[in-house]
């Protein structure tokens, strides 16, 4: 199902205490959105809004923007009707469950824009009360933008627990007063956001690193020079174009601004390749280690009694640097001048 502005009623706002835990990327965005379109929109009894944050930068944001401020997270949480958790997925539980559950109306409708800590159950939630996902596919910048230019921006939406009843008017309403029902809002599920969203880090875009690193181990073993490789396969900037194209025009359809040679090599080697094995890792992925809950529990594992998340990243980015890929990138070319010929 898609909805649209005119599926959509801003009447469920009226009145409410609409709390924002967070004033980051999504949450300044989101709250902008919000108190322009009550504002443009003349709702009766308007909504209240009110930014809960801890005392830096972002803080220092809200209050410019003009928000009524609080880093007293009970308190916020004790005063909202709906609440907005814009925190940093990995902050989200201890968070949630510490500071801000203990003191939630009963009926509170808990907002979250990514499925991630829904689905893996790591939020104490109580029965009574509703809970939505409002979950933009943009970065907040863009939900801002294209919100002031009227483009709007696409977005997932669910109700994941209706324990007033009212879940779904109040859902999309939020939908409407962000700005992204202009462009069509996709029912969904933190299901099917969770599994989609980390099959594309842990899954897709593995496969598609590892095919550039080894068509650069290749190619640089038939001869071809750092220089050539990098500019040939990415830094041009020729991929990033055609993902425009397939966005605009389609998937397979964009074969067409392609030459002859470029579309026959390109649609007739897709078929030949082998993906027995490619299919066989992406069933892995999706079952075993996303629907399983395997990787969630590793990677909370990871602060928790492991070697933490930075130092293991620090590890995986040292092993990265050891491809012919990365390191024929760094004798090529430093990062100030990437994707550029100046000298
Ligand atoms: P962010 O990284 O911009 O969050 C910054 C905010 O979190 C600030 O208000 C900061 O004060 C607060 N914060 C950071 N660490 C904290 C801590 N330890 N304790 C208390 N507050 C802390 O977050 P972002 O990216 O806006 O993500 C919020 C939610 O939106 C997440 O669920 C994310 O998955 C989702 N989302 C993010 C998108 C993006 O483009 N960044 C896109 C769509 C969804």
């Amino acid at each position: 199902r898609l909805f649209y502005d005119k599926d959509c009623s801003l009447d469920p706002l009226s009145g409410k205490t609409i709390v924002f835990i967070g004033y980051g990327n999504q949450g300044r965005a989101q709250a902008l959105n919000l108190r322009d379109t009550i504002k443009a929109e003349s709702l009766p009894n308007p909504p209240k809004i009110l930014i809960a944050n801890n005392k830096d930068s972002y803080a220092s944001q809200a209050e410019a923007d003009g928000f009524s401020f609080t880093t007293d997270w009970s308190q916020a949480a004790s005063e909202a009707d709906i609440l907005f958790l814009l925190v940093p997925d990995q902050v989200q539980p201890t968070l949630f469950n510490e500071s801000i559950a203990p003191t939630l109306k009963p009926t509170c409708c808990i907002v979250v824009a990514s499925g991630y800590n829904v689905f893996y159950r790591y939020l104490s939630i109580p029965s009574s009360a509703d809970v939505v996902m409002v979950a933009p596919r943009m970065i907040g910048t863009s939900v801002r933008s294209r919100y002031t230019s009227g483009q709007g921006f696409p977005c997932f939406v669910s109700v994941e627990q209706d324990g007033t009843g009212h879940a779904w008017e109040l859902a999309l309403a939020l939908c409407r007063g962000i700005g992204a029902t202009k462009r069509g809002v996709i029912e969904s599920s933190v299901r099917e956001e969770t599994l989609m969203d980390l099959f594309a880090e842990q899954a897709l875009w593995p496969a598609i690193i590892a095919a550039f690193r080894e068509a650069y181990a290749t190619l640089k073993g038939l001869g071809c020079s750092d220089e050539a490789l990098c500019h040939e396969l990415w830094m041009s900037k020729e991929p990033a174009e055609v993902f425009e194209k397939c966005a605009d025009d389609g998937f397979i359809k964009q074969l067409v601004h392609h030459s002859s040679v470029s579309q026959y090599g390109q649609l007739k080697g897709s078929m030949e390749v082998d993906t027995s094995l490619i299919k066989k890792e992406f069933k892995r992925v999706a079952e075993d280690r996303i629907l399983s809950g395997a990787f969630a529990e590793e990677f909370t594992d990871l602060d928790r009694d492991g070697p933490g998340v930075q130092k293991k990243l620090e590890e995986l980015y040292e092993k990265a640097s050891e491809s012919e890929l990365a390191k024929g990138e760094a004798r090529h070319s430093s990062p100030s001048k990437m994707s550029t010929f100046e000298p």
